[in-house]
């Protein structure tokens, strides 16, 4: 229960809308920001706390019966490379409980600004900050990035951090449409009509979350130039950057002088659970992102950075073949999903998650509701914005098995759709 009042004592305080500073003038802008303190359920909260809500994705997996088919998370079933267990448990044993350097430990540092050297001969430690995790990347860069009053290009549909962190910055999240009869490639016409003189960023992601699409390289670079022309971040999620099925995606690093990228190693070394990702920025950005990520959580976690590293360093091939499975999961969720009346869907080219469109009279909520009510989990393509309403979400980070049971499932409702729409 929510109660609001702009003289009483609820009154705590507001931000002004525009940003301060020489980088805006007035003009067209897509919203204001004015906070308030409120209260919820007899508590005082923040606007920013309001303005966010718990993902749609964890909401269908809490509701879920038990032995209920997961294709609804999205997390590798698979366990992180044995030479990186083996040195999270060393370093633990060998008392690597502390904290570490805010920025990473050196020579973790070393080893990411090592893998983009092909894309930039010049990125050193300088230009890395070990975090968190990917999560964390992006909420760091929001906060470093964003004023109350900026707007920032988010894709509709989008990973459902990007919209919440601009809010939660005091920014305004405006949606640039992916739709699938563009095989979910932004319109760099609509992109110019969006942009404000209030517009600070884009967010791009590719492999994409949801839609598993990847952007081509002509595309990245038609984005980079346009973001150049606007003076804007680009800020580049690229978490999926090594899941990829017909070639490789092509990073933004490197296209721009103003690009942060955010990766982390949750799905490519299957650690979700351990927490950690990085930022890849100018060295003068890396400096205030650091600052926000120490505010944030002080330091990265000692041991999970070790472990990563020696998993790193042994390069046993674990994301290679984590890859291969799942692109042969990919043919088969991609061959029974097509033969399913109703569904319509673009093959993903990266990522696991395929994002199937149904004509059905139903609201994406209330499919993936009656679909968990017969046994399988999956995630209403709404959970990612207002375009993915009349989509499902399915990721095929789950064993042949279950993938054959939870889209055999989904096959029967379809029947059952289809036949109760010839009645
Ligand atoms: C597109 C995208 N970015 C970032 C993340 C965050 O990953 P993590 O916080 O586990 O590093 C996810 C997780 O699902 C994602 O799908």
């Amino acid at each position: 229960m929510l109660s609001l009042s702009r003289n009483g004592p609820d009154r705590k305080r507001w931000c002004p809308g525009p940003s301060i500073g020489p980088r805006r003038h007035d003009g067209a802008s897509h919203g204001t920001t004015i906070m308030w303190t409120a209260r919820v359920d007899g508590e005082m909260v923040a606007e920013r706390a309001r303005r966010v809500e718990i993902s749609g994705i964890r909401k269908m997996f809490e509701a879920a019966p038990p032995n209920a088919v997961n294709l609804g998370l999205g997390e590798p079933d698979f366990d992180p490379p044995a030479a990186a267990i083996e040195a999270l448990c060393d370093a633990v044993h060998q008392g690597m409980n502390h904290y570490g350097p805010s920025a990473g430990i050196p020579g973790l540092r070393d080893a990411i600004a090592e893998r983009y050297r092909d894309r930039d001969p010049n990125v050193s430690r300088e230009n890395v900050i070990v975090t968190g995790s990917g999560s964390e990347a992006l909420m760091s860069a929001a906060l470093a990035l964003y004023d109350p009053g900026d707007e920032v290009l988010v894709p509709n549909p989008g990973f459902v951090l990007y919209a919440s962190h601009a809010r939660i910055a005091g920014a305004t999240p405006v949606p640039y449409r992916l739709l699938p009869e563009h095989r979910f490639a932004p319109d760099l016409d609509e992109l110019e009509r969006l942009v404000t003189d209030r517009t600070r960023a884009i967010i791009v992601n590719s492999p994409s979350n949801p839609t598993g699409a990847i952007l081509s390289r002509a595309a990245v670079d038609r984005l980079a130039a346009f973001a150049d022309e606007h003076d804007l971040t680009i800020v580049s999620d690229e978490v999926y950057e090594e899941i990829v099925y017909d070639g490789p995606a092509t990073s933004f690093w490197g296209k721009s002088d103003r690009v942060v990228i955010v990766n982390s190693f949750s799905k490519t070394l299957a650690m979700t659970g351990w927490r950690i990702g990085f930022l890849v920025a100018s060295r003068p950005l890396a400096v205030e992102l650091n600052k926000i990520h120490y505010h944030i959580m002080a330091c990265p976690p000692t041991p999970t950075q070790v472990a990563v590293l020696a998993g790193l360093t042994a390069g046993d091939g674990a994301t290679a073949s984590m890859v291969r499975e799942f692109k042969a999961r990919r043919a088969l969720v991609v061959r029974m999903l097509s033969k399913i009346p109703g569904l319509s869907l673009v093959p993903p080219a990266g990522a696991f998650y395929v994002f199937p469109r149904f004509s059905w009279p139903r609201t994406s909520l209330e499919v993936a509701t009656e679909l968990l009510q017969r046994g399988v989990i999956t995630t209403p393509g709404d959970a990612f914005g207002s375009l993915g309403a009349g989509h499902l979400r399915l990721s095929f980070a789950a064993s042949r098995p279950n993938l054959r049971r939870g889209i055999g499932i989904l096959a029967e409702y379809a029947t059952e759709m289809a036949a109760a729409e010839g009645r």
